[in-house]
């Protein structure tokens, strides 16, 4: 049964000072960090590469989801699991083979995910979903490249129906997550919450991850069937 998790997006953080402010995010009650990783190709915006998530993973002892907004994950799908990403979400629109750059990353141990962007169907990845080849499927609730983003709606049926497709799989969300708009992803089936603003921005963020995971407990709990 999947289970409310939350994970800040560091992307957020204070990059002068990135450890410290994960370990207040750690502190503060989250499941894990999530980490954008973005080649300015792909999306037009450039972040960070797998010698942070290396520095990070050798500091910080926690699971480490590498979301990959790159032209050709199948060429650094590698580079980030020896990196120390614990799960790695690649994108359905990358062009490359993506059952392939799947495989490889089940084979060597780790989660694998699948994101779409928020014009893209739930259909373009069900194959992948019914071939078992995900563990994740991460609906973007935002254009790919910035945070601060507003959150898009329009995608809430979409989690609906993975959700309804795949009862049992982890729905992660990103883009726009705050304490409005993650209780009503969970109620639509996201059991996964990815923020970066809202939570690194927050007055008091231990609270603010705490409501937020009580607030989506609710939400998924009451969703209806
Ligand atoms: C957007 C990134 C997100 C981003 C979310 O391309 O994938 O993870 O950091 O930022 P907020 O929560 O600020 O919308
Ligand atoms: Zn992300």
């Amino acid at each position: 049964m999947p289970e409310i998790q939350i994970m800040p997006s560091i992307l957020a953080a204070d990059m002068a000072n990135l450890e410290a402010d994960c370990r207040r995010a750690l502190e503060a009650g989250a499941d894990g960090l999530h980490i954008d990783i973005m080649d300015g190709h792909f999306v037009p915006n450039i972040s960070m590469g797998p010698a942070v998530v290396e520095a990070l993973s050798r500091r910080l002892d926690t699971h480490m989801s590498v979301h990959l907004m790159i032209v050709r994950p199948d060429l650094y799908a590698d580079r980030f699991i020896d990196a120390g990403a614990d799960t790695l979400l690649i994108h359905i629109e990358s062009p490359c083979d993506i059952r392939k750059t799947l495989q490889r990353i089940r084979e060597r141990g780790v989660r694998s995910g699948i994101t779409v962007n928020p014009g893209t169907t739930a259909s373009s990845v069900l194959d992948l979903m019914e071939a078992g080849l995900v563990d994740e499927v991460l609906c973007m609730t935002v254009q790919p490249g910035f945070g601060g983003q507003s959150f898009m709606a329009d995608v809430l049926p979409k989690i609906t129906e993975f959700r309804h497709t795949a009862p049992d799989i982890d729905i992660s969300v990103d883009g726009g997550i705050d304490a409005e708009t993650a209780p009503r992803t969970a109620a639509a089936g996201a059991n996964i919450l990815l923020a970066g603003t809202f939570l690194f921005r927050a007055a008091d963020m231990r609270t603010a991850v705490d409501t937020m995971r009580k607030d989506c407990e609710k939400a998924w709990s009451a969703r209806p069937a």
